[in-house]
């Protein structure tokens, strides 16, 4: 024993004695090292395939030279001849070891191969899918010792996988018999390995070696949207991403308006599950057919969506959502045949994960974040927000987190703002307003140029400046306030207050013009003292919202927040306090996490623990449930004003000196707009 070859496996540094002609696939098995193996060590798949390094590795203890291996053999010819071997690799199922040697794995043959994602900042993803392809090489059927196929294949699985108790419905049984003779009694089978202790379950089997590979989709079940990552179960790579409307806007905009016509139509609930599923059948197709795979080898599918969402592709009514309790039906994570739920495109066994959702109001979105962003191993105390027509907040760190949602109302999204646009090209998303002469610079969605720069009118011609959108309304109420143009509590100064003719006289209050384009027949862009009485509320609920959650946690500051979604990644951090969205931190200390939603989709279709992870992380959330708590309506009122009637904001204001201009001298400043004019009016 003492005298046998020593093996040291890098990148893992694990290492033993092993006596000699022991294949380095069986090595790596003894010692635990992550080396990949689709055939079972038969030649056939090269996932296997290892770099031995050949010298002096005083790190290790080890001189090894070329004579540590057994020589080239046939199978690795034939495969070299056939695929070919990269320039000193080796397969690792063949080579056998004669002496002391370093062996590398390269990532491609780590079976839990990290996805090294571009966006340092955010997790890298584990490889450890549910469904794994296997090689078999099943057993000929014999007289004498009578046995089904399905019995054999079992067996083999058993035999050379270690995998007992598989299942295998009737559809996969009734292939089973033509598919082991074309291979020879040969066959690559898909085995899904639930983490919910169920047994194996085959969900596909082909001839011979298996080289198409798996595939997966996570899902984004949105209520505007629906948007898919079609991923290489193997490799974790995105294949490609798609994106298409959520049909269900035709039954109404947002999702109490969803629930609402469930309410009132007999049947509204399957005709939207109806138009969800349908949609969702369409997408995968279409990805499939631009990506050139067959659609029958997608195996998995996850999906992240509201509770609303979340129970419409359930086929589960959804009214109990849209009054106090907000009773779920189950909140617990779902695992099922695709089929069940109406999703023919892929392979007629794909199995389909819904995530955990965390309460009637905060989903398996927000199960996903919390995923994706871990605010539970978090050291500093974390504040992640997902801005859509809800906020879904989580509050938290290593110790404790807390989630809730609040109800902001679409005007972050431009909606029922009055020059309020969705996202898209024409839309002003980025402006400046100059605090000397209160004139706006901007930029609009399709052109890099700001409004003030060479080529900015050729470049907008195609496109037009059609209107704001929820980023840009947000940097103009905040460039407003700094440009001394709006009070704290949120009035727009009258032309004569602020000393520029662009606030101009509209009813009873005023307006800021930000672009007249009448005289190219285009729209002349506004912001009107309505709109900011929308994103007041807006803004209001927002910050209550995680006001409520830092009580929860006795906590006066946050250390950071993460801005999630699509929305999130277009907040200016700066603009996002200035408005007082969310709590003061250093403006270094707001970051944003993309589509970290989408993230938390894509982790636990990759890995199978993460499953298991984020159901058990959800258990110990503390939910916040706003709705009832009455020290919300005070947190919203006091967030009113711009960006906070008590709070302090001290980090701010190392950034930004805000001037404090008051237009309403009669007013009590409690920026309670909507109230005075109310009053205005009946008098
Ligand atoms: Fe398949 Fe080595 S394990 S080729």
């Amino acid at each position: 024993m003492g005298n046998d070859p020593l093996i040291v496996f890098t990148p893992s540094g694990k290492r033993g004695r092993f006596q000699i002609g022991t294949p380095i696939l069986a090595a790596a098995r003894q010692l635990g090292v992550d080396l990949d193996s689709v055939c079972g060590g038969r030649g056939i798949c090269s996932k296997c395939q290892v770099t031995p390094g050949y010298g002096e590795f005083p790190k290790h203890g080890i001189t090894s030279g070329p004579g540590a291996l057994s020589e080239w053999n046939a199978v690795e010819e034939r495969y070299d001849a056939k695929r070919g071997l990269k320039a000193g690799r080796r397969l690792g199922c063949q080579a056998k070891i004669l002496g002391d040697v370093v062996i590398d794995v390269p990532p491609e043959s780590q079976v839990h191969k990290q996805v090294v994602r571009k966006e340092a900042a955010v997790r890298n993803i584990k490889m450890d899918p549910a469904t794994r392809l296997c090689f078999l090489e099943v057993g000929h059927p014999d007289m004498h010792e009578p046995t089904g196929d399905l019995e054999r294949v079992r067996r083999a699985l058993h035999e050379q996988w270690n995998i007992c108790d598989a299942t295998a419905d009737i559809t996969l049984v009734s292939k089973l018999q033509p598919v082991l003779r074309k291979g020879n009694f040969q066959v690559t089978a898909a085995i899904h390995r639930s983490h919910k202790n169920t047994r194996p379950q085959i969900l596909d089997i082909w001839p011979g070696f298996h080289e198409a590979g798996l595939f997966g989709l996570a899902i984004d079940l949105g209520s505007t949207t629906i948007a898919a990552h079609l991923t290489d179960l193997e490799t974790g790579g995105v294949i490609a991403s798609s994106g298409i409307m959520n049909p269900q806007i035709r039954f109404g905009e947002d999702l109490m308006s969803r629930v609402s016509y469930s309410m009132m139509n007999p049947g509204g609930d399957s005709e939207m599950t109806a138009a969800a599923r349908e949609a969702i059948n369409n997408l995968t197709e279409e990805m499939a057919r631009t990506s050139e795979i067959d659609a029958s080898l997608i195996v998995e599918m996850v999906f992240v969506c509201n509770p609303v969402m979340h129970h419409l592709l359930l086929g589960i009514d959804p009214t109990e959502l849209g009054q106090a309790p907000f009773a779920l039906a189950t909140s617990e994570s779902i695992a099922m045949d695709a089929r069940e739920l109406g999703l023919s495109a892929v392979n007629p066994r794909a199995r389909a994960y819904i995530l955990p959702c965390i309460a009637g109001h905060v989903g398996a979105d927000c199960a996903a974040v919390a995923l994706s962003e871990e605010p539970g191993k978090s050291d500093e105390l974390v504040l992640i927000v997902d801005v859509g027509t809800n906020a879904e907040i989580l509050l938290g760190d290593k110790f404790r987190v807390l989630a809730c949602s609040s109800p902001t109302g679409p005007a972050f999204e431009g909606a029922q703002i009055s020059s309020g646009q969705r996202a898209a090209p024409g839309a002003i998303e980025a402006i400046r307003i100059d605090p000397v002469t209160k004139t706006p610079r901007f930029r609009v969605i399709g052109s890099p140029l700001w409004s003030d720069e060479d080529g900015f009118e050729e470049a907008t011609a195609a496109t037009g400046i059609t209107g704001i959108c929820g980023s840009g309304i947000i940097e103009a109420v905040a460039e407003m306030r700094i440009a001394g143009l709006l009070d704290e509590s949120g009035l727009i100064g009258s032309s004569s207050q602020t000393g520029t003719e662009r606030c101009f006289p509209e009813g009873r209050t005023s307006s800021y013009l930000v672009h007249d384009g009448t005289r190219s027949a285009g729209p002349k862009i506004t912001v009107t003292q309505s709109d900011i009485r929308a994103i007041q509320l807006a803004k209001s609920a927002l910050y209550a919202g995680a006001r409520l959650l830092m009580d929860e946690r006795k906590a006066d500051k946050v250390d950071r927040v993460v801005l999630a979604g699509a929305f999130g990644a277009h907040i200016s951090p700066l603009h996002a306090i200035v408005l007082g969205m969310i709590p003061d931190v250093p403006l270094s200390k707001v970051t944003s996490a993309g589509n970290a939603a989408g993230t938390g989709a894509r982790i636990a279709l990759c890995n199978v623990a993460a499953r298991r992870e984020i159901e058990q992380t959800v258990g110990k959330i503390t939910k916040v449930e706003t709705a009832i708590e009455p020290r919300f309506q005070e947190h919203f009122v006091a967030a009113n004003a711009i960006p906070h009637k008590t709070d302090p904001f001290p980090e701010l204001a190392k950034s930004i000196a805000l001037p404090s201009p008051k237009f309403n001298a009669g007013g009590d400043g409690n920026g309670d707009i909507g109230g005075r004019r109310r009053r205005r009016r009946r008098a």
